[in-house]
């Protein structure tokens, strides 16, 4: 090759490359360029190679031409393609668009059964009155169940019409506890007095399925034993419990009744805070109150069987339903409405 062919080849060279990484449009194109002009065997490389056969004063000459000429067109691929991977990523980010006004997905969202929310509520009263929190078993036997609440043998409550039975190895019959009460006696025999105790829990009976029962319904228990214990306090406390639930101006009243548990046992109504002037009253019936709760003074019996001395003890307890309260603090006016888990309604809650 002569000295003027080298150079027109460089020249060539320079035209072309400079042209055609211009036309490149794409990342790849550029870099095959890049290669078949300076890669092992690219064209450039080729002609430096050449330079080899050239005389020491045409290497002198043409050697900084090839050099010089290496590393324009170096810079000019490494600027292009910096030019190209920008252009890449920006159409990529306009092809990717996010629309951040689209409203979101709603994601789905667990909540709190409407009887947790009033069982805890209640139980908030509670502990501030300074009431603990006290468990006891579903599965109950009959002598917690009846016989240390004073429930006489043959009471009809006993009866398999109304109390489910288990299956029992010994000892006292195994049962469906049909009431929290039970957790009176056991947290007795378990605990140093004075008690004050809440056991909130199912409660199972024989019972079947309308707008106001349901054979598994769930009781809050309350408990206050202490050595000068008197109806003044339960009044107080229910007053106050009421107070919390329903609103300050909640009023209760008692009438006597009866249960075997307590003595002398009431009903507690509450005065009702639906009605309004001259319009009939669908939830009390118009009778200005509603039957809430049972209560009374702990019999001696039921003392003596949680192992404490009714000479120096005494207490009070009361028994409520939670599904009631909860009926009356949501407007709810059937039962069934909190097994049948409608989301519909448990998604009001
Ligand atoms: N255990 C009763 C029931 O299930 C409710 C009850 C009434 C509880 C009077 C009491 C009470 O502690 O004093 O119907």
């Amino acid at each position: 090759m002569s000295r003027g062919d080298w150079e027109a080849k460089c020249s060539a060279i320079k035209e072309h490359y400079l042209k055609t990484s211009e036309e490149a449009a794409s990342l790849e194109a550029l870099e095959e360029l890049q290669i078949k002009c300076l890669g092992r065997k690219g064209e450039l490389t080729e002609l430096l190679k050449a330079l080899k056969d050239f005389s020491l004063e045409d290497k002198k000459l043409l050697g900084p031409l090839g050099n010089s000429l290496k590393e324009t067109l170096s810079a000019l691929f490494e600027a292009r393609k910096a030019a190209l991977a920008r252009l890449e990523t920006n159409s990529q980010l306009n092809a990717e668009k996010l629309d951040i006004t689209l409203p979101a997905f709603p994601v789905p969202s667990g909540r709190l059964h409407p009887l947790t929310l009033s069982l805890r509520r209640m139980a908030d009263i509670l502990k501030s009155l300074g009431f603990s929190w006290a468990e006891g078993p579903l599965i109950e036997n009959e002598f917690y169940n009846f016989d240390a609440l004073n429930t006489p043998t043959h009471h009809p409550s006993r009866d398999q019409h109304d109390t489910i039975y288990v299956k029992t190895e010994k000892g006292p019959r195994n049962l469906m506890r049909t009431h929290t009460s039970p957790i009176q006696v056991r947290y007795m025999k378990t605990h140093k007095p004075p008690l004050r105790a809440f056991a909130p829990g199912r409660a199972i009976r024989n019972d079947s399925l309308d707008a106001s029962h349901s054979p598994v319904f769930h009781q809050i228990e309350g408990f206050y034993v202490d050595k000068n214990v008197s109806m003044a306090d339960l009044k107080y406390t229910l007053t106050a419990f009421m107070g919390g639930l329903f609103g300050p101006d909640a009023k209760i009243r008692f009438r006597p009744s009866y249960f075997s548990f307590v003595e002398p046992g009431v009903e507690v109504d509450v005065k009702c805070v639906f009605c309004k002037p001259g319009e009939k009253c669908p939830v009390c019936k118009s009778t200005g109150w509603i039957e809430m709760l049972g209560a009374g003074m702990i019999h001696p019996n039921v003392l003596k069987a949680g192992g404490l001395n009714p000479d120096e003890w005494r207490g009070f307890a009361f028994g409520m339903g939670v599904e009631r309260l909860s009926m009356l603090l949501y407007g709810i006016s059937d039962i069934r409405t909190f097994y049948e888990n409608d989301l519909r309604i448990l998604k009001q809650f």
